[in-house]
This record gives structure tokens, C-alpha cells and sequence, in this order.
């Protein structure tokens, strides 16, 4: 299918610049990245792009701020050049701090929202971003589409499942749990987390639940340092689920988590490329391609 937008690959797009070019048969422009020795990006864009629509794509996965100034500097270059750009963000750093949780701290989304603004971005499409508050603070349009059916579609086709539960860690993804329960046609908990703003201990709120003989499939937005995953799965194994199966969008998965994950209980983790990882096995390209048929 030919479409009137141009695909650009941003550096850190992972593979899903090429694979929407591919799907949408748009040409794709790509970049010439090096590096100053002190590890400032230096980004050439030599394309014609007056009046083009541009879906320009990178995902601000580790090193966030480093990926976060390289989709900057593209983006300003394109609107200066004269293209309408959309930033296709897979995965959308700091919108976790979507509210001042403690007094003084940085609602940092609205920052970044800011920034996107003064670059000439017109609109945001990222995948499962951490809340719909988020989106609400950017004064721009933007979209987060759902990977969950499809990560549930690759868990019923790739596990041969035991009586499933799906479970959510904390009320904030019990939209995702029931999305995902819908498409594998199960029954599904949710957990109350509490998370010490100070320390950053997670406490997650016990049930009375027999998951004997049961596989349960923890359904969360990210993983990053391991903590809620590990609490959820001390308990699942409490209440006698036969196996836990992780599925999370974006693998954050900072130094020396999978171990901690692995040893608290649990027997997989599958999660979306909108972070690379060797649990990222899910493509959301074809996610983001249909947004734009
Ligand atoms: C939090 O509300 C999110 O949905 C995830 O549960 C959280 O980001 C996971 O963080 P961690 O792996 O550090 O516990």
C-alpha cells in the first residue's frame, strides 16, 4: 500500500523505521550519525523534504536523554527544512513522572512535551504509554496505541498454557490485564502495589486466591529495576501457580534484573521491541503502520 508520508530512522528506531517503510511502502530517510569523542551526537540530513509528511521514528529507550536530544535534533532540522513531523516514539521516556508525586519533584512529560513542541513536532504516536495523564499534559495531539492484544496473541500461540490467569501488579494496568484476559479468554486479578516514594520498595497487597495448577501471566507497561515483578511472583508461587510467564511492553531491564527476575520465580519474560532486549520479541511495527493506513 503506497501512503503520502516518508518513514525517517532516527538512530535509536530499532528496526521499526525500516519495517514501517516496508509495510507502508514509504521511502525511508536515514541519517549520518557520528559521534564527537566527548559523546555529543552530530546528526546530517541532507534529504529535500519541503512541505513532506515525515513520520520520524525513535524510541528514547536507554540511553534516554542521549536519544531524546538525537530525536530533537532531527526533528528541528526537518520542520526548519519545511516537513509536517510526527515523532513515532515506541517507547516514551519519562512519562512516568506524570504528576508531582512528592512536592518539588519535575513533572518531567511536561518537559519533554515542551521540547517536542519547540522543535516543530505536530503530533506523538508512541505504544502503551505509562498513563493516559501523561498524554493530557502535552499541548499537542497524541496517540498511544496498544501492544497488549498482540503480546497476548503471542503468548496463546507460543505457550501451551495451563488454566491462565491474567494478572496486574497494580490498578494502573488494569485496563492492559483485562485487554489482555479478553484475547486469551481467561480470568484475570489485580493487585494493589503501594510504592514508597522515598525508597522506591514496592508492597504489593495480598489476596485470597488459589492459583493451584494454574499458569499466571503478569501484565505490566515496563519493567525496570525488577521490583514489582519479583513481589508479584513471591506471591503468585504463594498461591500455587504452577508457572509465571512475565509479559511486559517495554523491557527496561537495567543491569543484573532478568537474574533477580529468573530467581524469584518466574519462567519467562516476553516483551515488545520498543526496547531492544533478548526478551523483545513482539514487533509493534505492524501496530504503528496501521495507525497510519
Ligand atoms: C509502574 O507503575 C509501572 O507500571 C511498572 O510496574 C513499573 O515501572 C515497574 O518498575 P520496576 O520494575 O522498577 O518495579
Amino acid at each position: 500500500m503506497t501512503t503520502n508520508w516518508l518513514v525517517a530512522a532516527g538512530p535509536a528506531s530499532n528496526g521499526i523505521s525500516h519495517e514501517l517503510a516496508r509495510n507502508l511502502d514509504a521511502k525511508l530517510l536515514e541519517f549520518e550519525i557520528t559521534e564527537y569523542s566527548d559523546g555529543e551526537s552530530k546528526i546530517r540530513c541532507s534529504h529535500k523534504v519541503r512541505d513532506q509528511n515525515i513520520a520520524l521514528v525513535q524510541s528514547l529507550y536507554p540511553p534516554q536523554s542521549k536519544h531524546l536530544m538525537q530525536l530533537l535534533f532531527v526533528a528541528h532540522k526537518l520542520s526548519e527544512e519545511g516537513a509536517k513531523v510526527d515523532a513515532v516514539v515506541p517507547y516514551l521516556a519519562y512519562a512516568r513522572q506524570d504528576k508531582e508525586f512528592l512536592r518539588g519533584e519535575v513533572v518531567s512529560i511536561a518537559a519533554v512535551g515542551k521540547l517536542f513542541r519547540a522543535v516543530g513536532i505536530r503530533r506523538l504516536i508512541t505504544i502503551n504509554i505509562h498513563s493516559p495523564e501523561g498524554l493530557g499534559l502535552l499541548s499537542f495531539p497524541s496517540y498511544s496505541c496498544s501492544a497488549i492484544p498482540t503480546m497476548a496473541e503471542y503468548i496463546c500461540s507460543n505457550f501451551h498454557l495451563s488454566n491462565p490467569i491474567a494478572v496486574s501488579p497494580d490498578f494502573g494496568s488494569s485496563e492492559r490485564v483485562e485487554a489482555f484476559a479478553q484475547v486469551m479468554k481467561s480470568d484475570y486479578a489485580v493487585f494493589k502495589k503501594h510504592r514508597d516514594r522515598h525508597t522506591g520498595a514496592v508492597t504489593i497487597e495480598e489476596q485470597n486466591l488459589n492459583l493451584s495448577g494454574r499458569d499466571a501471566i503478569i501484565v505490566d507497561d515496563s519493567i525496570s529495576g525488577g521490583g514489582t515483578i519479583v513481589k508479584m511472583t513471591e506471591l503468585l508461587k504463594k498461591y500455587g501457580a504452577r508457572r509465571v510467564i512475565v509479559t511486559c511492553v517495554h523491557a527496561l531491564l537495567a543491569a543484573g534484573v532478568p537474574e533477580k527476575i529468573f530467581k524469584s520465580g518466574v519462567d519467562e519474560i516476553v516483551a515488545s521491541n520498543t526496547v531492544p532486549s533478548k526478551y523483545s520479541k513482539v514487533d509493534v511495527s505492524p501496530i504503528i503502520s496501521s495507525y497510519y493506513r
